[in-house]
């Protein structure tokens, strides 16, 4: 019986839409709110498995969230009840039983672990991470076996596509032996830029030869600008499930049935929710900023920008009233937290 309701709780990778990972910008703020607007699952940006393994798993009773703190007090992940059966841990890694140490580090507060095989930043690929392990499918084989075989939350990988198809769908059906319950396909070339356009017949082959849900991305520029967008990317890709990055990192409301908001009120609700979570300032300004787009340079966008605090941002959006607030109800936890009177 217990085995059967663990089953039923795993997270369902068909037909779903999910916030990508993205670095900076996938932080708890980002991914509350892309829930919010209806995304199904969320990613949380690609954290590092050397920087994780260093962690410690801190339950914050404050902000009632679940912190894994590096050695330098930084908050590394940041995540809460809320998003449980939703997030997935996405880590950067070339190393076997470091991802292994990662995922159990992680298990039992998100919904999956997923591994970065498509970034191909220097800072990822010289460690042998992200698209570099694409030219290494012995390793890629270890990872995830070791990760299917430790864990008893689902494995899913995002890879780029290979110079040939055939090279490509070779790479995915030895992934899909390996027991995952999915793959994103981004569907660029390791060296094509984001302004490239998309490669939707090799995600297609790719759906049409595993047998595991494929998760569609990279159609942000040109293909999916609202929610309607969604479906017809999935039809043009054959895919079970779509990832949105970009078009989510500017409005998350693009996951929203009912249309888009202006992202006007989108910011809004971006920074009360940094606000209540105790976000760093810097992320927020970044997430922020990248919401603004060619508005950055405007008042507001230089208000942001020159802001240090998230008191400061709140007030540039006129919400430092509800920024006191919230940092009355954080210190009243507080007092009961030390005073142990839970009231
Ligand atoms: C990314 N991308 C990315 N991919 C990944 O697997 N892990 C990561 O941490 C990041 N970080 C990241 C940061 C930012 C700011 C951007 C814009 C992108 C790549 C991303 O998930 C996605 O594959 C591409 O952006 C293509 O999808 P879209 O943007 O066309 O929907």
């Amino acid at each position: 019986m217990a085995a059967v309701a663990a089953a039923e709780r795993r997270l369902s990778f068909s037909n779903i839409t999910a916030l990508a990972p993205m670095v900076r910008v996938g932080t708890l703020p980002m991914r509350l709110l892309a829930l919010d607007h209806g995304a199904d699952v969320v990613y949380c940006e690609e954290l590092i498995d050397i920087k994780m393994v260093q962690c410690q798993r801190v339950v914050n009773e404050v902000l009632q969230t679940v912190d894994f703190v590096a050695p330098d007090e930084r908050v590394m992940f940041r995540t809460c009840e809320r998003e449980k059966d939703r997030v997935v841990f996405q880590m950067g890694t070339a190393d076997p039983d470091r991802a292994l140490s990662v995922a159990r580090l992680v298990e039992k507060d998100v919904a999956a672990v997923d591994v970065n095989m498509g970034c191909p930043k220097e800072y990822s690929t010289k460690g042998g991470m992200g698209a570099a392990l694409l030219s290494n499918p012995d390793r890629i084989e270890a990872i995830l076996t070791k990760l299917v075989n430790g864990v008893s939350i689902p494995v899913t990988c995002k890879i780029r596509i290979l110079p040939s198809l055939q090279e490509t769908i070779s790479l995915v059906q030895r992934i899909e032996k390996t027991g995952v319950t999915a793959i994103g396909v981004h569907g660029r070339f390791k060296e094509e830029r984001p302004r490239h356009p998309i490669h939707c017949d090799y995600i297609q082959a790719v759906a049409q030869a595993v047998s595991i849900p494929v998760i569609a991305n990279g159609g942000s520029l040109d293909l999916v600008k609202t929610h309607a967008d969604i479906a017809e990317f999935r039809r043009l890709t054959g895919a079970s499930s779509v990832m949105l990055a970009r078009a989510a990192m500017w409005n998350p409301s693009v996951f929203n049935s009912g249309g888009p908001l202006p992202v006007e009120t989108v910011m809004e609700e971006y920074l009360k929710y940094a606000v209540q979570y105790d976000n760093h300032a810097f992320n927020t300004k970044y997430c922020l900023c990248q919401m603004l787009r060619d508005k950055v340079e405007s008042p507001l966008g230089k208000r942001v920008q020159a802001a240090q605090t998230n008191a400061e941002i709140s007030d540039a959006y006129g919400l430092s009233e509800f920024h006191q607030q919230i940092q009355e109800q954080l210190q009243s936890r507080r007092d009961a937290l030390q005073g142990g009177d839970p009231s």
